[in-house]
């Protein structure tokens, strides 16, 4: 699949059927984020993936903790999605040493998932972005794995249950392009 039809066809999935991405394929999506840009090449990210029990079991804790704390309502729903996805990939992030705004990291690791999601699509494969864990297990993780950075992210990889859906509209490009009026003669 080219890289345009990938970008097009990505959604974030409302359900995942029980097909299991190979896991060299898994292997070329954590390969193509780490490929992405990132400032002052320092790639700050690392990759933990999950499967099987330990997922099973990262999920229950997840819940557990969602349950005690009734503000964090949407997760539910994130987790139900982590449970039918074969495989969740955590995603931590080094901490800035030095005069730079952590900003700058935080925008590196979106570009690394974004390469993830894609080379995902392009090998057939469906995915979705999850945030919701972070503030509710982001610290036990870390210390569970002994990542050195912050999980600040994690994706589910799997097979589109619901090929056919999508959740969500996009905004037009007219709309996305501030002097989009001004120049639009030009493509004329
Ligand atoms: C930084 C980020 C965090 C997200 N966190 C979650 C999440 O915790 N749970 C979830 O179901 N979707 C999450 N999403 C997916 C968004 O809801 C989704 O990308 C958005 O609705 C646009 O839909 P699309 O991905 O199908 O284009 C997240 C996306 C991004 C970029």
């Amino acid at each position: 699949m080219e890289l345009k039809e990938a970008i097009e066809k990505r959604k974030s999935v409302i359900g995942f059927d029980k097909d299991k991405p190979l896991l060299k394929d898994v292997f070329d999506v954590i390969n193509s984020a780490r490929l992405a840009p990132s400032s002052k090449n320092r790639q700050p990210w690392n990759f933990y993936v999950l499967s099987g029990k330990e997922k099973d079991e990262m999920v229950k804790s997840f819940v557990e903790k969602l349950s005690q704390n009734q503000t964090e309502a949407t997760g539910f729903g994130s987790a139900r999605l982590m449970n039918e996805a074969p495989y969740v990939v955590l995603v931590f992030m080094d901490e800035i040493n030095g005069y730079e705004d952590i900003a700058v990291n935080y925008l590196a690791v979106g570009a690394a998932i974004q390469n993830a999601l894609l080379t995902a699509k392009s090998l057939g494969f469906d995915s979705l972005w999850i945030y919701d864990l972070v503030h509710v297990i982001g610290k036990q993780l870390k210390e569970k794995i002994g990542a050195s950075g912050n999980l600040v992210s994690a994706f589910c990889l799997g097979k589109d249950a619901f090929p056919d859906k999508r959740k969500v509209q996009k905004r037009k490009l007219e709309d996305v392009i501030i002097n989009f009026k001004e120049i639009k003669n030009e493509l004329e």
